[in-house]
């Protein structure tokens, strides 16, 4: 009812023409975990959503609502209790081809410089050798990493691992990118310039992408669609559309009425206090 209401009054700004192709799909997914001496823990609830080729879709949810299971569902490594899980349209056993990860806490090879680590995902995605070196120094340059190729993570800030991460993900090629609060764990401002060279490398390469954070304003700048998740057992309570412009500017877009409605729109679907 809040929904219907709340898109008809946010007025589209641009057409976004429908995704070519499915990329992922959960159908009527349901996961539960077995508990010694207690009824199994009911975390999903029957969620259906898909995202298409290139599409940004963040997914907002209390904490504890199962956003992280979502997503161990998707990359194989949890068998979910009732209903489907696709990546390009095969059912999910294992860890699908095309499909990477990046967590809220990096997890770069303490041992390997930052070219090393980034050449991991390169390693890992198949890039021929000789293709490898060129490839590193591209995203190096993307993610502006430039004079730190020899450095190791211990030298880097915060803002920095995680752009090491990124830029071991992207080498990857991943068709998918499942990311788990990323920025999570970054101070405000270095979170703010992570998803702009987040969006800037999405824009250049347009992957899938499932971005889970339980940061409304994050997830209303940055994606798409919003979808909401309720406390556990997670249902989807709302899926926005966010028709604001690209490429985003941060700081006229806080100001844009369409990004207040959406952030308060999702501010009462999660049943926040006033
Ligand atoms: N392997 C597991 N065994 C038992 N309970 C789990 C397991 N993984 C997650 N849970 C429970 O499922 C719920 C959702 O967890 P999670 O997906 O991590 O939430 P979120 O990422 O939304 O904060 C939590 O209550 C958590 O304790
Ligand atoms: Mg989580």
């Amino acid at each position: 009812m809040a929904l219907t209401a709340t898109l008809a009054a946010v007025p589209p700004l641009e057409a976004t023409p429908a995704p070519a192709r499915v990329r992922a799909e959960l159908r009527d997914l349901k996961i539960s975990f077995p508990r010694p001496d207690l009824p199994p823990l009911e975390v999903i609830s029957g969620i259906s959503m898909s995202v298409g080729e290139g599409e940004f879709v963040a997914v907002v949810g209390p904490s504890g609502s199962g956003k992280s299971t979502i997503l161990r569902a998707l990359c194989g490594l949890l068998k979910p209790s009732g209903g489907r899980v696709m990546v390009d349209g095969r059912d999910v056993t294992a860890p699908p081809p095309g499909v990477g990860f990046m967590f809220q806490k990096d997890a770069l090879l303490p041992w390997r410089t930052v070219s090393g680590n980034i050449a991991v995902g390169a390693e890992l995605g198949g890039t021929p050798a000789a293709e490898r070196p060129e490839r590193i120094a591209a995203l190096i340059r993307l993610l502006r990493l430039d004079g730190f190729e020899d450095a190791w993570p211990r030298q880097l800030s915060g803002g920095m691992r995680q752009r090491v991460s990124l830029g071991r993900l992207l080498a990857y090629q991943p068709s998918l990118m499942l990311m788990d609060e990323p920025f999570g764990a970054l101070d405000y401002q270095t979170k703010i310039a992570m998803g702009l060279e987040l969006l800037r490398v999405w824009e250049a390469e347009r992957r899938s992408i499932i971005f889970v954070t339980h940061d409304i304003e994050e997830a209303v700048a940055l994606a798409d669609r919003v979808v909401v998740f309720s406390a556990r057992p997670a249902r989807i309570v709302a899926d926005y559309k966010v028709t604001l412009p690209r490429p985003r500017h941060m700081r006229s877009m806080r100001s844009d009425p369409a990004f207040t409605r959406l952030t308060e729109a999702i501010w009462s679907d999660l049943a926040l206090p006033d």
